[in-house]
């Protein structure tokens, strides 16, 4: 297999935003490795993915311990992309792992004690072949582990030089002001936050985000698209090759309400009328607001990725749009 050689116009048409109040630049668009990376995925196919996303200035690759299927095979093949080349490019990427969700058997594989934590990175540095990762995460909140243990975990981690960055993922606005306030009393500040949102799921991050604005925390949102719901993909049924259809897929077939198709739909008349794909507008809709540091995307092929990076052309709303969405939304969500 030839070794990749990146495109030396690369930082020509990303743009980069400041992760709150840090010293470090994520991409507007970052590519997350939770699907379509996996053991049961081709090789070909998703190298080409992420070599083109390097190609188009995006630095960031976001993974998980547990990413695949099976558990820990989206780190090893993304060790072995490493290998063919972009590992060459090292110092111009960002990359992030998680631990957080049950990844090995007995009570240290799964939650947030510092033994699982420890072992985790350990081993997340070992599948993809790295001496550190830029930002290690929390995946989620454990309700019986004391903060101060996962955090002080955390801390350790930056100390032994493991992770550049920390940063929680998962934990609502009162979970997060406990583990920003003990991540600042170990002098390790919470880099980011990971949050899902999406036009469809807005809540949550919507309650968090004056939060992180007001402690200079940047924030990345997963399933920006909704896991595919946001784009053409689903407009009329249910197509065979997709993430709702597929048996490793996270997007149950009855997630794919008659609602959410009809929303989409009249999303899809808005985002014509702007020259946008539904998916584009549905990533320019997040990154309108300067406190969203990055959206992370999925892509099962090169076309959706270069269909996503086109979002960053036009990123404004009047108005009007912006009511006619909310409309829109709202209806969605009632149902
Ligand atoms: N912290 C957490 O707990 C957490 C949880 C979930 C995700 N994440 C992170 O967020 C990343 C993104 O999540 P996600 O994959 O759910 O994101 P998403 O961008 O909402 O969904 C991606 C999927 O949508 C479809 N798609 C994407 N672009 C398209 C386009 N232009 N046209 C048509 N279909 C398109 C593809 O599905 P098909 O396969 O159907 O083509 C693709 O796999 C993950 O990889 C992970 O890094 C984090």
């Amino acid at each position: 297999m030839e070794n990749y050689k990146a495109d030396n116009t690369r930082y020509e048409t990303m743009a980069y935003r400041r992760c709150g109040q840090s010293g470090l630049k994520l991409p507007a668009i970052s590519l997350g490795l939770w699907h379509n990376f996996g053991s049961v995925d081709v090789y070909d196919n998703f190298s080409r993915i992420a070599f083109r996303a390097f190609d188009r200035g995006i630095t960031h690759f976001d993974l998980a311990n547990n990413y695949g299927p099976v558990p820990g095979s989206a780190e090893e093949n993304f060790g072995r992309i490493l290998r063919q080349g972009l590992g060459a490019y090292r110092d111009e990427l960002i990359i992030s792992t998680k631990a957080g969700y049950d990844m090995w058997p007995g009570p240290y594989g799964d939650w947030g004690s510092r033994k699982y934590l420890m072992a985790s990175l350990d081993q997340s540095l070992r599948r993809m072949g790295l001496e550190y990762v830029d930002i290690f995460y929390s995946h989620r909140p454990d309700p019986e582990t004391p903060i101060e243990e996962t955090m002080g975990a955390l801390a350790d981690i930056v100390r032994q030089g493991k992770a550049l960055y920390v940063g929680i993922s998962n934990y609502n606005p009162e979970q997060t002001e406990r583990a920003v306030e003990v991540l600042r009393q170990t002098n390790t500040p919470c880099l980011i936050h990971q949050t899902k949102y999406s036009m469809f799921e807005r809540q949550m991050a919507e309650s968090l985000l004056p939060i992180l604005d007001r402690e200079g925390i940047g924030m990345i949102a997963f399933s920006p698209l909704a896991q595919g719901m946001l784009t053409n993909k689903y407009l009329n049924g249910i197509p065979e090759n997709s993430r709702a259809a597929k048996a490793s897929g996270h997007l149950q077939r009855n997630q794919v309400t008659p609602e959410k198709v009809a929303a989409a739909r009249a999303l899809n008349e808005i985002a014509g009328r702007r020259g946008q794909t539904l998916a584009e507008m549905a990533l320019a809709w997040l990154l309108k607001d300067r406190r969203v540091t990055s959206v992370i995307i999925g892509a099962s092929s090169v076309a959706q990725l270069d269909d996503n990076l086109n979002a960053l052309a036009n990123l404004s709303f009047s108005a009007e749009e912006l009511a006619e969405i909310d409309r829109i939304l709202a209806t969605a969500e009632t149902k």
